[in-house]
């Protein structure tokens, strides 16, 4: 495993040279926004799994790092959000995928008279060693290559981010998740890590590597199937290894002094006499009208066995509003 690292540039210089329509992706689909015509190749290099692009993290045209940038789909939805000179920051590894994202680009220009490719700079560079300033970035997002990341370099990979941020500043992230055990023969083969199949951890150990570099609010955005390993395909797994994707997005907000909010998607309805509940420690609920409540304020809310409190299980499609 000690040239992981390598063997994934070895991977993606191929997918770079040779575009690879089943490498990744899934079928979530992609954005339609109005005015915005999406090059054939970009489709074609979408080798990310699901997305990092909302528009109610990009209001007031945000400065955006996006690490690892494939063919520049998502470089060229953001810049639909952002459009000045170098708003959008992305950086690669791959010599071979910047050319091909730089070229797709063009294509983009021509296809869309609102976009310049100088609105993205492009900048070679690790994600274990972002060439951008401190707190500078508004919206920073990483796409299916994180999941590629042992545990050591995942850690690095987040502190780099957390770092560039911005206080408040938001981590979007789409990345394959596996709550099964992933056996050692897997998880130690090369180039299943680099094509994202492998390395996926625990959605509850991934949440707490983002808290553990000090985001202090958590949101699961979106969670679904994404990869079965059987043992007819992956002689190494034992019986059929689940994979799912997640959407994830971490805000650099201050850590609460008990400890980060995680938004799982659980939502609190208070149906008894009274007009409201009021659990003083400021959260108020409407008599039968939900609130979002993150998995904290969950956990404390079932502590006071009140019969008139419903809390719902994690919906893991949690899109904003509520407690904290
Ligand atoms: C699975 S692809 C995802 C591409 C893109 N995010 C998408 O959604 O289509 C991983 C990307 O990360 C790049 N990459 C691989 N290792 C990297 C590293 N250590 N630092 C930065 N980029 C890296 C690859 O060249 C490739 O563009």
């Amino acid at each position: 495993m000690s040239n992981y690292l390598d063997t994934t540039i070895d991977v993606y210089k191929e997918a770079a040279l040779r575009p690879d329509v089943g490498l990744c992706c899934t079928t979530t689909p992609v954005w339609q926004l109005p005015g915005l015509s999406m090059p054939k190749i970009m489709l074609e290099m979408n080798y990310g799994c699901g997305s990092t692009v909302a528009p109610r993290d990009l209001v007031n045209a945000p400065s955006i790092l996006y690490v690892g940038i494939g063919g520049g789909m998502e470089l060229l939805q953001f810049s639909y959000f952002s459009r000045r000179k170098s708003a959008v920051i992305g950086i690669d590894i791959v010599d071979e995928m910047i050319t091909a994202c730089q070229n797709n680009l063009i294509d983009a220009e021509q296809q869309n008279d609102w976009f310049k490719k100088e609105f993205i700079d492009i900048r070679k560079g690790s994600a274990l060693s972002l060439p951008v300033e401190s707190n500078s970035i508004d919206v920073a997002a990483q796409n299916c290559l994180f999941n590629i990341f042992t545990a050591d370099d995942l850690h690095q990979a987040l502190k780099e981010m957390y770092r560039v941020l911005k206080p408040h500043g938001r981590l979007v992230l789409s990345d394959p998740i596996c709550d099964m055990d992933m056996p050692e023969a897997l998880k130690n083969d090369e180039r299943l890590r680099a094509l994202c199949l492998s390395g996926a951890i625990p959605l509850n150990d991934y949440i707490d590597m983002i808290t553990s570099v000090g985001f202090g609010t958590v949101e699961i955005r979106a969670k679904r199937p994404y990869r079965i390993l059987s043992p007819k395909h992956y002689p190494g797994a034992q019986e059929n290894i689940i994979i799912e994707s997640v959407e994830v997005c971490a805000i650099k907000d201050p850590m609460p002094q008990d400890g980060p909010c995680v938004f799982t998607g659980k939502s609190a309805i208070y149906f008894g006499e009274d007009e409201l509940f009021d659990d003083r420690q400021g959260h108020t609920l409407l008599q039968n009208q939900p609130l979002a409540i993150c998995d904290k304020t969950a956990h404390n809310l079932k502590a006071l066995q009140n019969e008139n409190i419903y809390i719902s299980e994690s919906s893991f499609f949690y899109d904003g509003g509520g407690c904290c």
